[in-house]
């Protein structure tokens, strides 16, 4: 018998979404930005190419120092991280032993579970009302950390503000505000950073910023907090090519407003036009929408819309089991998936 830890060995692991290694899908199922990054960001990576051969600079400065300025705050308050999922993992590591408490909602990031229970600490579950939202302050004081998604998913809106500011007034542990979807929003919860000492802000370059290929992601919080994560990370977290695009795309901001805003615009006709054709659909703070079909099975429109090459996530929670969650295109993506759609639909 390998000597496994318990609490690896009964975690059945996290699922990401499909990764077709074949081309041809339209891929509608893992949230990312279907806009490249400007092209101008590419200038002057061949430099950096030829410094493969030494360490990238372990603390992230330069990026940093860019996250800083985008997001107003004194870079010693940012750690950097290979993707948020790092921040969020680096989080668990830091502030809970084994055996203690973490918190979050039934339907939210799945990966959360998925960290807490590898690390061997208890898991507390709050569940979200019969919209799939947060309908009170969650509070929790036996949890040393709190993990909440705002936007979030799989239904995308961001949650209560007065009901997340009471849990961060309440906890008596971390609360981690997890904004991996925050710029197709109208708000964010940077100054929650203010009214607490208790709150970290985690930030990721996957979905917005068109980089979900490099893993970059931040954890913003006070001084104290980020200097103790830090000695948590992994010395090299990020590769030199992570934080020179990375850097680059930050200070592309009127570029990546514009993709938020197409993005946004696309969601508002999607949400319409699939309203149209029968579908229940949330409205969505987010690059993706919970829709239910309906006329069909989620499962069968699932399946029939792979079929045909179309990618959508479908997820065998029971409680989410009638829907599909749709991520955002290109409004051509979005025609394809449509008029796939109707094809089925008129069958
Ligand atoms: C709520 C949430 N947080 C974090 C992440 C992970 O982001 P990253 O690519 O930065 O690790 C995801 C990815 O789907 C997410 O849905």
């Amino acid at each position: 018998m390998l000597p496994i830890r318990d609490c690896v060995r009964q975690t059945p692991g996290y699922t990401p979404g499909e990764q077709p290694q074949t081309p041809g899908f339209t891929k509608l199922n893992t949230n990312e930005n279907p806009y490249p990054p400007p092209q101008s960001i590419f200038t002057g990576l061949q430099t950096e190419l030829e410094k493969v051969r030494l360490y990238p600079d372990p603390v992230s400065g330069a990026l940093r120092r860019a996250a800083g300025r985008v997001y107003g705050v004194e870079s010693d308050r940012i750690i950097a991280g290979n993707g948020s999922d790092d921040i969020l993992n680096i989080a668990v590591r830091t502030f809970v032993n084994p055996g203690e408490s973490v918190a979050f909602l039934d339907l939210t990031y799945s990966l959360y579970e998925t960290i807490t229970k590898v690390h061997g600490a208890n898991i507390i579950q709050f569940s979200t009302d019969d919209k799939f939202e947060l309908d009170k302050p969650l509070i929790c004081p036996d949890a040393k950390l709190i993990f909440l998604a705002s936007p979030n998913p799989p239904l995308g809106k961001n949650l209560n503000r007065a009901y997340l500011e009471e849990t961060c007034k309440q906890a008596q542990g971390i609360v981690l505000i997890d904004e991996a979807y925050v710029d197709f929003s109208d708000d964010d919860h940077l100054d929650f950073l203010d009214k607490f000492n208790n709150v970290i802000i985690s930030k990721t370059m996957s979905k917005s910023y068109s980089l979900a290929g490099m893993r970059v992601g931040f954890g913003i919080s006070s001084q104290e907090i980020i200097e103790e994560m830090n000695k948590v990370r992994d010395s090299y977290n990020l590769d030199r090519i992570a934080q020179f695009l990375a850097t680059q795309c930050l200070e592309n901001q009127d570029y990546f407003q514009g993709v938020w805003q197409k993005v946004r615009n696309t969601r508002t006709r999607l949400i319409k036009e699939l309203r149209a054709l029968g579908f229940i659909v949330f409205d969505s703070d987010s690059n993706f929408v919970l829709t239910s079909p309906q006329w069909m099975e989620a499962s069968d429109l699932y399946n029939k819309l792979k079929e045909r090459q179309v990618l959508v996530r479908y997820f065998k929670h029971p409680r989410i089991s009638d829907y599909v969650r749709i991520s955002i295109g290109t409004d051509e993506e979005i025609d394809r998936l449509l008029d796939t759609i109707k094809t089925l639909h008129e069958s």
